[in-house]
């Protein structure tokens, strides 16, 4: 198994295990990270995926040695790497909480999360230019929509190494802890998502994600029809009702 899962309350915990590769991202763990968190992607019991390393590595980037060797053709015909859609497809919100080295794929595996949190050990890359290629899990697309073009040319033209609390200034990383504290914040911030009723919360998800893919008059169009549909559900009436009354909403994911 290269993937460790763990389940704590509402939340499941998915830890890269390939120790002696630096947790390089090799097809095995790109198929078991999506099937493990698919079974528990529909079930109303968990409301949030976390997504981590070890204390030293998050992930040092795809198995370069898996791919070193293969042609033009292998990879057109694997169409490799397209098997990561099936991660970004799940609809539980996914932290990533990042402590050591997070490059290449590992940088790129951070942006498929949702919500970036990082130790102040954690450091980000896309060296792929290094390699004489370049990013290849959408890293050119998804860093320039976090950060903006000029940052990210720079990352992905020099491959230089930035810092956690840089990739904080630049918008990548949600929030900068110490890495002892890390996985601790993390699990909070997971349980404060995971409280929630999972309808609201995947449709929140849906409208960001949406925002990046649309114009801004037709992501407005698409949110308030979104916001509209939640009136459909009794985890709406229930937040406002709680509300009005002074009291906490018990949320029933209906
Ligand atoms: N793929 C395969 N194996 C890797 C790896 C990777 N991305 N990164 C590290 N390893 C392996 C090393 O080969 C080494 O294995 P051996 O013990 O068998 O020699 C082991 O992990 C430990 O690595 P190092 O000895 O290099 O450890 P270090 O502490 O000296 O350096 C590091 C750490 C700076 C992260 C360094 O390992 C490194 O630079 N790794 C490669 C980073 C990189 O280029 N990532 C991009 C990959 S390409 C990519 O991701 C394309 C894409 O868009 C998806």
């Amino acid at each position: 198994m290269t993937i460790k899962i763990e389940k704590n309350g509402r939340v499941i915990i998915a830890t890269l295990n390939r120790p002696k590769a630096l947790n390089a991202l090799n097809s095995e763990v790109m198929h078991e990270l999506a099937l493990h968190l698919k079974k528990f992607d529909s079930d109303d019991d968990i409301g949030c995926f976390v997504i981590k390393g070890s204390e030293r590595v998050f992930a040092a980037g795809a198995d370069i040695k898996e791919m070193g060797n293969k042609s033009f053709s292998d990879m057109t015909r694997e169409d490799f790497f397209s098997g990561w859609s099936d991660f970004t497809a799940l609809k539980t919100p996914k932290i990533a909480s990042v402590s050591g080295y997070a490059y290449g794929g590992g940088c790129e595996l951070a942006m498929m999360c949702d919500i970036i949190l990082a130790g102040e050990s954690a450091t980000f890359s896309q060296p792929e230019i290094k390699l004489g290629v370049i990013p290849g899990i959408g890293g050119t697309q998804r860093l320039s929509h976090l950060v903006g073009k000029s940052k990210a040319m720079e990352m992905i033209l020099t491959g230089r190494i930035i810092n956690a609390f840089e990739a904080e200034k630049m918008g990548l990383v949600s929030r900068v802890y110490s890495d002892t504290d890390l996985f601790k914040e993390t699990l909070s911030t997971a349980h404060t998502i995971a409280s929630y009723g999972k309808a609201a919360v995947i449709a929140a998800k849906e409208c960001v994600d949406r925002s990046m893919e649309m114009s801004l008059a037709e992501g407005i169009l698409f949110e308030r029809r979104v916001f509209h549909s939640l009136f459909a559900t009794q985890d709406q009436k229930e937040g406002m009702q709680a509300f009005i009354e002074k009291r906490s909403p018990i949320f029933s994911n209906q």
